[in-house]
């Protein structure tokens, strides 16, 4: 028997120390919250996909009175930036939630669907996708979607 310790890396930053082009997704995620329909949760969340031509690709949550039909705005915007451009990868994914009047000070967190999707993207591209997760206080940026999902379950074990 043994301890297994697995280890996540990610770079905890301002927004202002951002690349200059994940600072803009990142302004894309948050202006995007105001989009979200969210009557339910009141939870508002937005979603910035920069894919590798330098399209933009935002989304926000879609809510639904019978819950479970509704969906995430990282799924909202994954879906639907691969379902118009099937084979351009998307190379990184912003995301931002406000609440309660304000952007929530902690870095949003993906929930285990949405990471399961992004992990999936990676994959059928070939390659990371970077994840910032937007907060007031700080921003965690992730090199790749595998990070925010250690021990996943991919096309590797249909096979
Ligand atoms: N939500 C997202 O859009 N993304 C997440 O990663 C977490 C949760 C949405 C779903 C629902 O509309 C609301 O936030 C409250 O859970």
């Amino acid at each position: 028997m043994k301890e297994v310790l697995i280890k996540t890396k990610l770079t905890a930053c301002l927004q202002d120390e951002l690349t200059l082009e994940l600072r803009d997704l990142v302004e894309a995620a948050k202006a995007k919250t105001r989009d979200a329909y969210c009557p339910y949760s009141h939870y508002y969340v937005g979603a910035a996909a920069l894919l590798a031509d330098g399209q933009v690709w935002t989304g926000s949550n879609q809510e639904n009175a019978a819950y479970p039909s509704g969906l995430c705005a990282e799924r909202t915007t994954l879906f639907a930036a691969n379902a118009n451009n099937p084979k351009t990868p998307v190379v990184a994914l912003a995301i931002a939630c406000y609440s309660n009047g304000h952007f929530t000070e902690d870095p949003a967190s993906p929930c285990g669907a949405c990471r399961q999707v992004m992990l999936e993207t990676e994959h059928r591209f070939g390659q990371p996708m970077k994840v910032v997760l937007y907060g007031e206080r700080e921003c965690y940026v992730f090199d790749s979607a595998a990070d925010l999902l250690p021990v996943c379950f991919t096309n590797d074990n249909l096979a």
